[in-house]
């Protein structure tokens, strides 16, 4: 079973890909977070620094679409491939407010006849190109899920990656396991399971459940404990170590990206946000990192943490604010 890394805005970004990539590993496949084409097909430098192949070196990526126009697509599409990628990804399960109100991403999937005929194009204007899909069930009820198969299942599509939710769950309630199964039964290509996997035992348990599916992808999981691939693959925990050079490399990262420390800040303290779950409850240190603004006083405080909370022996993820 692979074992890949979800796009995470914010969070997943090239600084901490290369850090993870060279610290930790056990990632078969990293996926960039969206890009979301405008009329005007024009990439900006901050996504096309984002993409450029020198600044993911060593590891495979795979750049993300958030587009409901097919000739938006097809022009990104060819950027990428241009650029010297082997594959796309569209995005048919983003939840968020504003992109769903634009038909985007898992809003997107409220309308099926519009999809289909936007893979129509997509696919005849890029014959035999490498096009996968990450989605979610539908948008209001799961039993949206059939035809959204159907059309599927319709087009080559190279992977289809599935979190077994609907756009209204957000990330509310548990996973819908039987329609991933459905999806499994269904699909002409290899499928990707996507969702709740926190801890290397629940991967474990999924590749059980799934032995059918191409890949597990983590997300808020990996984000949190960035070792979880490799312990999904029988490894040991991140040690104070690898956590203290993971979190240089990112930070150098970030700065030599963003052009300044300043912008850094934000990313890092995004990324603490996940992290924060490997240590023991350290409130008042943590409540430094998160209010810290300056470079200096940020790094003061991650290093605080770093060098003094204990780690906990085991768990992952436990929700946004743990
Ligand atoms: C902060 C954040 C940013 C995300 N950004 C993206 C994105 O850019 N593209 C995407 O397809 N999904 C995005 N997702 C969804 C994740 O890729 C993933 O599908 C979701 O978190 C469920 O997986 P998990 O339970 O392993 O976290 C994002 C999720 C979070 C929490």
């Amino acid at each position: 079973m692979q074992i890949y890394s979800a796009p995470m805005e914010g969070v997943t970004a090239a600084p901490w890909r290369r850090a993870h990539n060279e610290v930790f590993g056990g990632v078969d496949k990293y996926f960039a977070p969206f890009f979301s084409p405008t009329r005007e097909h024009v990439m900006p430098p901050r996504v096309r620094r984002e993409l450029l192949p020198a600044n993911n070196p060593g590891f495979t990526l795979v750049p993300q679409l958030l587009c409901r126009d097919p000739d938006d697509f097809v022009w990104a599409a060819r950027e990428i491939f241009g650029m010297g990628y082997g594959e796309v990804n569209l995005n048919l399960g983003c939840p968020s407010g504003t992109v769903a109100a634009k038909g985007k991403g898992a809003g997107f999937l409220a309308f099926p006849d519009e999809l289909d005929a936007f893979f129509g194009r997509v696919f005849s204007e890029l014959p035999g190109a490498k096009i996968s899909v990450k989605t979610r069930l539908g948008v209001e009820e799961p039993g949206e899920f059939e035809r959204l198969l159907d059309i599927f299942a319709r087009w080559p599509i190279s992977e289809l990656t599935v979190h077994p939710r609907v756009r209204r769950d957000m990330y509310r309630g548990g996973t819908r396991e039987g329609y991933f199964q459905a999806a499994l039964r269904r699909m002409p290509c290899p499928v990707c399971y996507n969702g709740d996997l926190f801890t290397a035992a629940a991967a474990g348990r999924a590749a059980g459940r799934y032995p059918g599916a191409r890949a597990l992808m983590l997300g808020r999981g990996l984000a949190a404990d960035p070792a979880l691939a490799r312990e999904t693959a029988g490894g040991g925990r991140a040690s104070r170590e690898e956590l203290e050079r993971f979190h240089a490399l990112v930070w150098e990262g970030c700065v030599r990206d963003f052009g300044a420390a300043g912008a850094a800040v934000p990313r890092m303290k995004e990324l603490w946000s996940y992290m924060i779950c490997l240590f023991e409850p350290c409130k008042p240190l943590y409540k430094q990192l998160a209010q810290s603004k300056r470079a200096g006083d940020y790094l003061a405080a991650a290093g605080n943490i770093l060098s003094s909370v204990p780690l906990k022996p085991d768990g992952g993820y436990e929700g946004a604010g743990a």
